[in-house]
């Protein structure tokens, strides 16, 4: 790691887990579980590697299209970590922030994500931000609507919408965008993840499946961001 330029801000799909699962001969589920814990895991590394921003993409506004069993599989996972797994880190300085649909979400999830937040929104170590019924498309709609309706009662001037603007009025308002997105597993796809923040970022895929992504995986991914000649946009 020495000498290494620590992204700033890293984003990840965690995909996989259902194909770790299945190498194992395990259910589905098992590998989200294994997910779970993962997640935890990594908020500490990258805490100590000195990551100040982590983003995952826990739930997709598209997986509300899997089976009952699975989708019910995770809300019970993600209840499970925002009342104790994700507490805890609340405790250890980390501030959480979920992106996404709160609205579509079961209210005592709602209520733990409230409570989450409030709690831990003073905290100034690791700022890791949770995709939840999250989907770009969604939140791009979903602030159009609101900017919309501030044009329509005089509150906002279409001239006063720049791209800061845009920025500022999404899920992922003062959280600067990723220098790093991870995917694992393999796929070449943005799966409707963080749209507009990810014009300028590096992409870093592996075949390794998420629950296999640990310290040294993403030790690797930094040093291949490392690699890379970063570029705006401006010819060099
Ligand atoms: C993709 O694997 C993963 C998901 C759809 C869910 C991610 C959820 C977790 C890692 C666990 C819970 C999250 C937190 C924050 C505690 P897949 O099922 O699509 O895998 P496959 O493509 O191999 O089938």
């Amino acid at each position: 790691m020495e000498g290494l330029k620590v992204p700033n801000h890293v984003a990840v799909i965690m995909d996989g887990n259902g194909r770790w699962a299945k190498a194992k001969g395990l259910p589905r589920k098992m590998g989200h579980v294994q997910g779970g814990k993962n997640v935890e895991e990594l908020l500490y590394v990258c805490d100590d590697l000195g990551i100040k921003y982590f983003t995952v993409y826990a739930f997709s506004t598209e997986n509300w299209k899997r089976s009952e069993d699975e989708v019910s599989a995770l809300m019970t996972l993600l209840r499970s970590y925002l009342s104790s797994g994700f507490k805890k880190a609340a405790k250890n300085n980390v501030r959480i922030r979920i992106i996404g649909d709160k609205s579509g979400l079961a209210g005592d999830i709602q209520d733990l994500i409230r409570d989450l937040e409030e709690d831990s929104k003073d905290n100034t170590g690791l700022q890791f931000q949770i995709a939840i019924n999250y989907g770009s498309r969604d939140e791009i709609t979903r602030m159009m609507r609101e900017v919309g309706k501030k044009i329509k009662n005089g509150e906002v001037d279409p001239e006063d919408i720049t791209e800061d603007f845009i920025s500022d009025n999404l899920d992922t308002k003062g959280i600067p965008d990723p220098d790093l997105l991870i995917r694992t597993s393999g796929e070449l796809r943005l799966s409707n993840f963080l749209l507009w923040q990810l014009a300028y970022t590096e992409f870093y895929v592996t075949s390794t499946h998420w629950p296999d992504f640990d310290k040294d995986e993403l030790i690797k991914a930094i040093e291949a961001y490392n690699k890379r000649d970063r570029r705006y946009g401006n010819a060099k």
